[in-house]
């Protein structure tokens, strides 16, 4: 098997052909924007003055060549690579020797390693899925110039012999920086994060550098590296739609470039500055193949709660119990659907995690239990930061018995002030009223630890579920005098990170110069990279383990939770993520503004985040900071209403924005929450399918339709599944605007009126209270009667929109539970509508099914009122359906159960 695939080929490049006409730029550490010279460029021997700008040298007079024949290794091969001059670098710590390793897994996913031949170097510790075996009918072949040669990859896509993947210039491989360029098939490129980005689709001209390493960075315009660490993208690499997908498996402080080589093609640079190349294709060949394939290496989202597909309320600065009380009641009398009640850090005392305050809070756990018995659960916030007084606080002293906070790598970097009792902890201060430390949450003792601190909570407070934020982590003023919230009875300090090869990287990437970095070093509000992490077994350096803390943080508190509600399924929100997330946390986008133009992006972060096989994902609505108009509000609840994650927040100091507030507000907030409460079924659905198989929720244009080009470019609008598209109004003073209809038919959502037009844009009305949103013809929506909350919608009569395609056909499913527990066996039933009879297929009915039943069908471009109708055999009175004639919308009122097939047939 393995010998027909490694096509080990001299590539008929002659060395230096696409060398020539590379244009690979040389990185300075201070940044290429402002020129760097030639003075500059003669510091970096590995570079060239050319011209007005300074690149990388040849390949093959600097990188590496292939050093003999790849070996066999029953999963692949390995091949050796030599450094070609020794003398010529970046940043000097070239390693002489490279493995390159390629390793076969399913047909549509190869993965490539290149290692020191010598020693071992930092590797991820995330647990990715991986196949026993490889696949026997690869979708790709690899490529690698043959012995002698100047080391050249290339991954091509076997059906069509498109190169995905194909290296330009030379690698460049040294202990602290990682550098190497591919040619990109097309420009149609998606992804990376966790980034703000104004476009979906990346540009290549002028070049664009992002960085990736998590940061406490609020979402913005630039080029800023923000919570999350994903050096994950795909592309689109023909008019035919095939698509793959790449992980550069790498945690270390990293940055992509996209722009056009000298002859116009495009190309990605990736440079990292630790750890080792650790790439993973996925060959689809759809855009949405690819997100599953994804979702299969790093795990699939854990199936949310169904309570925690309705509406979250949130805010910072809620200014004691009865303000929540008061905000409650002021949604239910405005009739407004919630599910969740959100508190921030206001409840604590002091900001210290596990604690309630004094005075205005301290009858939470009354609040909590009133909220029950109004049909809500509760979400508490936590912080990875932990007071240490010592003498007050027993939290912190339970956590050094169980030795559970990060390190100083040696002792000898533990500052002169360290603070008494704090070991040679790394400290630092970010909320509460004295300085913290940090839990290791790789390490098995912290686990037990913080499971334990949040069982003990747990009998305080009854809360539902837990939000972790700051866990990038944050750590306020590092570098700096002194954190700009550090109380002034005390000494001004900060957290002061050495000046050693960790924290003075000879790289730094892009991050020290872009966003909040006010000290302009890598540690910039977070800790110092000369921190040490252990699992146990390994130990890390924090310089590697960063981007991994709200992973770490993640995995210790959705432990904690499965201990505290056994066989639930757990709701925990993190702020950063990494691969490997989905299974344990949800996602929100972050400290977003309440500006038009984030409300636009935020369409952008959803997607990119379903691509990051986070589909549970919603950025704050009506804008975190700053203070949003009602008319941004209001567009910004109906955006908002189609958030897989639906959450209002909001920053302290801002007047309350929960969407009562105003009454046009709340109206249509009111109106926009129904139609999503009615179509959770369906988003349960989609979201159990992405559970089980890893598939996507919110999905691009292009991702339903991978061969229209134009919607390859269409990033204000987005698919719920295949069913629903969403085309929002992200600018002021609008009562209409372009939507871009693929090939298809498509109905009103809300009405079931037809949109007269073909294929292309349409101007569809939308005025203030109205969110554009429809449904594609062919697809059939599970729906029930919606309710202000699910516990009250679930009982329901459920329904079915019926939107028929040219051919009159339709199909759709609809999967049920008991909406909390790990279940094994579930609801399932398919619909299929064709030749006027709808059939259904119904798997493994249920106890949670007694009582639920359908109540209606409604059928979108049906042609004529029907002469007859019968349901499972039996004919209906005419007075229970009627025809829209104008609309071409037939309403059927049915009473079947659900765990009963359903047959209607209809006759003209
Ligand atoms: C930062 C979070 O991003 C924000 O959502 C939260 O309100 C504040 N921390 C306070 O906890």
């Amino acid at each position: 098997m393995a010998s027909r695939r490694h096509l080990v080929a001299t590539l008929l490049l002659l060395i230096g052909s696409v060398a020539a006409q590379n244009g690979i730029e040389c990185p300075f550490p201070g940044g290429t924007e402002n020129g760097g010279g030639v003075a500059e460029c003669s510091l970096y021997t590995a570079c060239l003055w050319k011209g007005s700008e300074c690149v990388m040298q040849n390949n093959g007079d600097i990188g590496y060549t292939v050093a003999g024949d790849p070996q066999d290794t029953g999963r692949g091969f390995k091949v050796g690579l030599d450094l070609i001059d020794a003398t010529k670098t970046l940043f000097g710590g070239d390693i002489p020797g490279l493995e390159l390793e390629v390793i076969y897994h399913e047909d549509y996913h190869v993965q490539v390693k290149i290692r020191d031949a010598a020693s071992a170097r930092y590797e991820v510790p995330v647990p990715l899925t991986l196949p026993a075996e490889a696949g026997t009918l690869p979708l790709y072949t690899v490529e690698v110039a043959a012995a002698g040669q100047p080391f050249e990859m290339s991954i091509s896509r076997a059906a069509t012999g498109t190169k995905v993947f194909s290296t330009v210039g030379a690698l460049v491989y040294e202990n602290q920086f990682i550098q190497f360029t591919t040619q990109l098939p097309s420009t149609y490129l998606y992804g990376f994060g966790e980034n703000t980005h104004s476009r979906l689709r990346h540009t290549f001209e002028p070049r664009n550098t992002w960085p990736i390493f998590a940061r406490d960075q609020p979402v913005g315009t630039g080029f800023m590296n923000e919570y999350g660490h994903h050096p994950y993208y795909s592309v689109v690499e023909d008019d035919a739609g095939h698509t793959h997908s790449v992980l550069f498996f790498n945690s270390n402080a990293m940055e992509y470039s996209t722009f056009l080589l000298s002859d116009g093609s495009p190309a990605l640079t990736l440079r990292t500055i630790g750890g080792i190349i650790d790439l993973h294709f996925f060959f689809g060949p759809t855009p949405e193949d690819v997100n599953m394939q994804y979702a299969a290496m790093i795990g699939t989202t854990e199936l949310p709660p169904y309570w925690s597909l309705g509406f979250h309320l949130s805010r910072w600065g809620y200014k004691s119990t009865d303000h929540v009380r008061e905000v409650r009641q002021r949604m239910k009398e405005a009739g407004i659907p919630q599910d969740v009640q959100v508190i921030d850090i206001d409840y604590m005392e002091n900001s210290r995690d596990f604690t309630i305050g004094a005075g205005n809070w301290s009858d939470l756990p009354q609040l909590v239990e009133e909220l029950h018995s109004d049909g809500l659960k509760v979400t508490l916030i936590l912080d990875p930061a932990v007071v240490i007084d010592f003498d007050n606080y027993e939290p912190v002293v339970r956590g050094r018995d169980a030795d559970a906070f990060i390190k100083w790598m040696t002792p000898s970097l533990v500052p002169g002030d360290q603070p008494a009792g704090t070991n040679d902890y790394m400290v630092g201060y970010v909320w509460p009223d004295n300085k913290t430390v940090f839990p290791d949450f790789l390490k098995p003792e912290t686990q037990d630890w913080w499971a334990q601190e949040i069982a003990l909570f747990h009998q305080m407070v009854p809360f539902d579920s837990l939000w972790i934020d700051m866990n990038e982590p944050s750590n306020f003023g590092t570098n700096l005098d002194k954190p700009s919230n550090y109380p002034d009875d005390l000494e001004p300090w900060s957290l002061k990170c050495p000046f050693n090869f960790l924290d003075s990287p000879p790289y730094p990437t892009k991050m020290t110069r872009v966003g909040f970095s006010r000290s302009g070093r890598i540690s910039d509000r977070t800790l110092c990279m000369s921190g040490a992490q252990t699992n146990g077994n390994d130990s890390y350096l924090l310089y590697d383990t960063h981007s991994l803390y709200g992973w770490s943080e993640s995995v210790a508190t959705h432990k904690a939770m499965e201990l505290l509600f056994p066989g639930k399924r757990q709701l925990v929100l993190s702020r950063s993520t990494f691969p490997g997330s989905a299974p344990y946390a949800i996602h929100w986008l972050g400290d977003n503004e309440a500006l038009w133009d984030d409300l636009a992006r935020s369409v952008i972060g959803l997607i990119e985040f379903n691509l990051f096989g986070m589909p549970m994902v919603g950025a704050d609505i009506c804008g975190f900071s700053g203070r949003p108009t009602q008319e941004l509000c209001a567009r910004w609840m109906q955006l908002g209403a189609f958030y897989p994650f639906s959450r209002n927040h909001n920053a302290k100091n801002s007047p309350d924005q929960d969407p009562a507030v105003h009454p046009q507000v709340a109206e249509i907030s009111k109106d926009v929450l129904l139609l999503r409460y009615k179509y959770l079924p369906y988003l349960y659905t989609l979201l159990h399918d992405a559970h089980m198989g890893g598939s996507s929720v919110v999905r691009p244009l292009y991702n339903v339709f991978p061969r229209d080009v134009i919607a390859r470019d269409v990033d204000d609008q987005f698919f719920w599944g295949t069913g629903i598209m969403v085309a929002p109004v992200i600018a002021a003073g609008l009562t209409e605007r372009d939507v871009y209809f693929p090939e298809g038919l498509w109905y009103d959502l809300a009405s079931g009126a037809r949109v007269s037009s073909l294929a292309g844009l349409v101007n569809v009305a939308a005025p203030l209270e109205v969110l554009p949103v429809f449904v594609r013809g062919g697809t059939i929506l599970p729906n029930q009667a919606p309710a202000t909350t699910t516990q009250l919608s679930r009982e329901n009569p459920f329904g079915l929109t019926i939107a028929l395609d040219s051919a009159f056909s339709a199909e759709g499913a609809l999967f049920w539970d008991d909406g909390e527990y790990d279940r094994v066996m579930t609801y399932t039933s398919t619909f299929t509508f064709a030749n006027n009879t709808l059939t259904s297929v119904v798997t493994n009915g249920q106890d949670e099914l007694v009582g639920l039943s359908f109540d209606n069908v409604a059928f979108y471009g049906y042609p004529s009122n029907p002469t007859a109708i019968t349901v499972n055999g039996e004919a209906l009175d005419p007075s229970t359906w009627a025809f829209e004639e104008a609309i071409g919308v037939l309403n059927v009122k049915i009473d079947v159960p659900l765990d009963v097939s359903l047959d209607i047939q209809i006759t003209v």
